[in-house]
């Protein structure tokens, strides 16, 4: 075990992510790969049958639960929502006078020999290594990503609780399990979570044995049918095991507001939740000083000031709050991206000691937070330190591809890195509390935050969904999230839905959505709430519920242009006005965008004439080999364009931005092509691979960067002869084409054009160039050639160097050459990774990719096809543990009939 202390003074706070025992029972030989051979689940579920995972997303959410026979652990469970309830009545009771569930369970038993189990480290997602399921009727379809997510799977560890703790409070922090989590210590049940995305903390301290075995046994429930897109499935994120005095900061028991924010001061108000557990009530003293972080989150030189200390009684078995302020001289303010620079992003850190009545330090604690003035104007959108920002904006889900639900934060970072060189500066974390990590990310490096809790409430878009625990966990799933998350200056905003069924069902669905704004300002007043809506119009009840107007596809219009007539479904006349009419005081803005669909580098002939088309096997797509052309005109049924919600943006300038569906292609929701593993509406494809599409949200949201893109590749040899248009994206304003030296004729972008359009282009092979403008000079260029035939690799990392400490990945690109060393923008060659040398066994492969949504070669293969040219490869040190220098690791690329390629890498301690 990692002994990591990264808060002392009373308070340790331990990692506990190696050397977990893992079992799932239907991969296990031992239990006959039988589905589900224990009771000892949380709740009874609806039978499903036949059902079809193939759903347009905008399919209204319209499952209730079915009546199932009542049963499982859940009544022991509940109460663990408890301190997360406001009202004490209507806390849940344990069951009492009844042993609890489970105690005689082998798994349960410190005895049990699980030597048999497989050894993991975590973050660990149990079906992202597999085989992927194809075809029809499969148990996890299209839509959940094809891959064994479903099951019942156990997670056993012993942990280390010397005598030394004895007298301490001990708790499990668990930052997420996917999903249903029951917790075992010592053979006695200690609570659970079951929706998968919340972070939980279990309070081992009455089953713990300081000095004795301590075993962890926990039981994780994952249904399938019971997501719109690839959930993961186990422990998937960090867990943390906290010891701390009796009397102690309470979970998330730091809140941070600023207020009265200028270049000249800020007011920072800070309130700190003493908890005591102990068995007398007792006084304390509240000292907290404030510190000034480095752009890489560590304290910078002294203390800058300190908070009035604050004395309090807090009685045995309460929470006492200490609150106090400070007006800070001169703060530097943190600043959301295109702001750069050491300074840009900067944040504060506030240790916080709390002394008892012996004047003995008991508890330290830390609050990261930053300063930030945010105004939502509802006549010119955005402002951020009083400067107007203008949301450039992606929706990203949980996944990281290839390494499916499992945290890490360098695959995280190079997300935001290249989303970062793109001219985004905001997330809309897409349905779901995101990893705390990547909040930290987003803090460091300026991006704005729309934090978002769920996909339904109690009408549920999937059979099995969370709509099963809405009622039970609503309250306390809301308030942990905000209370854990609610110190991050990147967050701007709180959404409570995304798309939820009870748009639909008038004042009935507007009292509910009621009922949870008013919980998001109970805890936070500092932030707007919302919900997201495609449906919900303006004279709707629904709405007059939300703080901002966040619209999903309304703005610009659902099935609204012609190319869209005829197709069923919601059908949207463009309702920026009419928002904007009805809520003149609401700033609005578009939280999901586009939807456009392609496969990076596919192109598919004759390309429509329209500004948005939906993508059909007859327009766009190809449904042998299941891609969409990436002409980035195409879009899902309820979509449009780039070009048509750019235009919507400039013809309504009081709409503060917008969150582009998808930045990143992700797992499962593979519209329009359920046999693929992965979604095709991202701006850049599930291995990292920018798309086409990529370099018209450059042009637009980096107007001075020059830059043009030529699209499609030249290297088509069917083409020769045939009507093959050329687009060019670029932030210039006039551009000329030449093939072959031969001008194709100047255009110029007029207003409410967003590329430049040659339709009817003769593909002949050669050079394409094109060179464009900005206000009658040469701004920027790009020239493509046609290529040769394969002839060799070569590989190209994001990092020479991996930090095994902090499970630091690099990710190789590989690039099918010509002789000449051009790339071959179609080239598919089977590629073999390995790691070669005399210190092979320092690094791993941890996964391969291509970033083609219908490639259902396991993720954990070291062989991988090329597609459209390009392959990535990630790999991780082996072993974090021993290695103590610096260690040169070579990986290699090979493929039949090519020029290998070899690349060496260091492996750092
Ligand atoms: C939206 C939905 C997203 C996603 C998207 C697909 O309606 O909110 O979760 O499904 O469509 O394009």
């Amino acid at each position: 075990m990692i002994t990591t202390p990264i808060e002392s003074a009373g308070r340790q706070r331990v990692l506990v992510d190696q050397g977990w025992r893992f079992m799932r029972y239907q991969d296990s030989a031992d239990y006959g790969n039988i589905d589900e051979p224990d009771t000892l689940y949380y709740d009874k579920r609806p039978i499903v049958e036949g059902y079809n995972d193939a759903v347009v997303a905008d399919t209204r959410a319209a499952i209730t639960n079915q009546e199932v026979e009542a049963g499982g652990l859940k009544s022991w469970i509940l109460p663990t929502a408890n301190k997360f309830i406001k009202d004490p009545a209507n806390h849940y009771k344990k069951p009492q006078g009844t042993p609890s569930p489970g105690r005689n369970f082998p798994f349960v038993q410190a005895d049990f020999n699980d030597s048999h189990w497989q050894l993991i480290d975590l973050p660990h997602d149990w079906a992202i290594t597999k085989d992927f399921y194809k075809g029809d009727n499969v148990p996890v379809g299209g839509g959940m990503g094809r891959l064994p997510i479903q099951g019942v799977a156990w997670y056993r560890k012993k942990i280390n609780i010397p005598i030394t703790d004895k007298g301490k409070v001990i708790f499990l922090d668990m930052d997420g399990a996917m999903s249903y989590a029951e917790v075992w210590l010592n053979g006695h049940l200690v609570g659970g979570w079951p929706y998968g995305y919340s972070s939980f903390r279990l309070d081992l301290t009455p089953f713990a044995n300081p000095g004795g075995v301590n075993q962890l046994a926990i039981r994780i429930d994952n249904p399938p049918n019971s997501s719109r897109w690839y959930p993961g499935a186990g422990i998937y994120r960090d867990v943390w095991l906290v010891k701390a005095d009796p009397i102690h900061i309470d979970q998330y028991g730091s809140y941070v507001t600023t207020s009265n924010i200028s270049k000249k001061s800020a007011d920072i108000r800070l309130s700190i939740n003493i908890r005591n557990q102990s068995k007398r009530a007792s006084e304390v003293e509240v000292l907290s000083t404030l510190y000034r972080l480095s752009p890489d989150g560590k304290i910078a030189g002294k203390s800058i000031a300190k908070f009035p200390v604050k004395r309090l009684r807090v009685v045995k078995g309460a929470v006492a709050q200490a609150t106090t302020q400070i007006t800070l001289k001169n703060p530097r303010l943190w600043q959301p991206l295109p702001f750069d620079g050491e300074d840009a992003h900067s944040r504060y850190e506030i240790v916080t000691n709390v002394y008892n009545e012996e004047a003995i330090l008991i508890d330290s604690y830390t609050t990261k937070f930053g300063i930030r003035k945010i105004d939502y104007n509802p006549n010119k959108g955005l402002f951020v330190n009083d400067r107007h920002i203008r949301i450039q904006g992606v929706n990203q889900h949980h996944d990281l591809g290839a390494l499916g639900a499992a945290f890490n934060r360098s695959a995280a970072k190079r997300q935001l890195q290249i989303l970062k060189e793109m001219g985004c500066n905001a997330i809309r974390f897409a349905h779901n509390p995101p990893d705390p990590a990547l909040l930290d990310l987003t803090d460091q490096m300026g991006f704005m935050v729309i934090d978002e809790i769920n996909d339904c409430w109690q009408k549920g878009k999937t059979p099995l969904d969370f709509h099963l625990i809405f009622d039970d966990w609503y309250e306390a799933d809301l308030r942990s999230f905000i209370r854990r998350d609610r110190n991050h200056p990147s967050i701007i905003q709180w959404s409570f839905g995304n798309e939820v069924g009870e748009q639909y069902t008038e004042n009935q669905g507007a009292a509910l959505a009621n009922k949870l704004h008013d919980i998001v300002h109970q805890e936070d007043p500092s932030r707007p709430a919302s919900a997201s809506m495609n449906y919900a119009k303006p004279l709707m009840p629904f709405p007059k519920e939300m703080d901002v107007i966040n619209l999903n596809y309304q703005g610009e219009g659902i099935r609204d242009a012609p190319a869209y007539a005829g197709l069923k479904g919601i059908h949207t006349a463009p309702l920026y006005d009419s928002f904007h009419h009805e809520f003149p005081d609401k700033m609005i803005v578009s939280s999901e965008s586009a939807s456009t669909l392609s496969t990076r580098g596919t192109y598919i002939f004759p390309v429509t004439k329209y500004s948005s088309a939906p993508a059909s096997d007859s327009a766009g797509g190809d449904p042998v080999h299941k891609w969409v052309s990436d002409y980035g005109l195409y879009t899902a049924a309820f979509g449009a364009s780039p070009d048509k919600v750019f235009k919507a943006q400039d013809e309504h300038p009081f709409v503060a931005g917008e969150f582009v569906w998808s930045g990143f292609d992700y797992l499962g929701e593979p519209t329009p092509y359920y046999q693929a593993r992965s979604s095709y509406s991202g701006l850049i494809d599930l291995a990292g691979f920018k798309k086409d599409r990529y370099y018209l949200y450059q042009a637009r949201w980096r107007p001075d960067f020059p830059m043009a893109h030529i699209v499609p590749s030249w290297t088509l040899p069917d083409r020769t002869g045939k009507i093959t248009p050329v687009h060019v994206f670029s932030s210039g304003d006039e551009a000329e084409l030449f093939i072959n030296g031969k001008s194709q004729g100047k255009r110029s972008k007029t207003r409410y054009t967003y590329r430049f359009r040659w339709d009817s282009v003769v593909y002949e092979p050669g050079t394409i160039k094109v060179v464009t403008y900005k206000k009658g000079k040469i701004w920027a260029t790009d020239v493509l050639q046609t290529a040769g035939a394969p002839a060799k690799l070569q590989l190209k990392s994001n990092t020479d160097t991996i930090y095994a400490h902090s499970k630091e990945l690099a990710f190789i690109t590989l690039n099918v050459l010509d002789q000449n060393g051009y790339p071959i923008t179609d080239a598919d060659n089977l590629i073999t990774f390995s790691i070669t040398g005399a210190n092979h066994s320092a690094g791993h492969i941890v996964a391969t990719d291509n970033g083609n949504p219908a490639d259902l070669n396991s993720f954990s293969s070291h062989s991988r096809k090329a597609f459209s040219g390009k392959a990535l490869c990630i790999i991780g040190a082996a072993n974090s543990q021993t290695a103590n220098k610096i260690i040169p690791v070579q990986i290699k690329a090979s493929a039949q009939g090519l020029k290998e390629a070899t690349l060496t890498i260091y492996v750092a301690p």
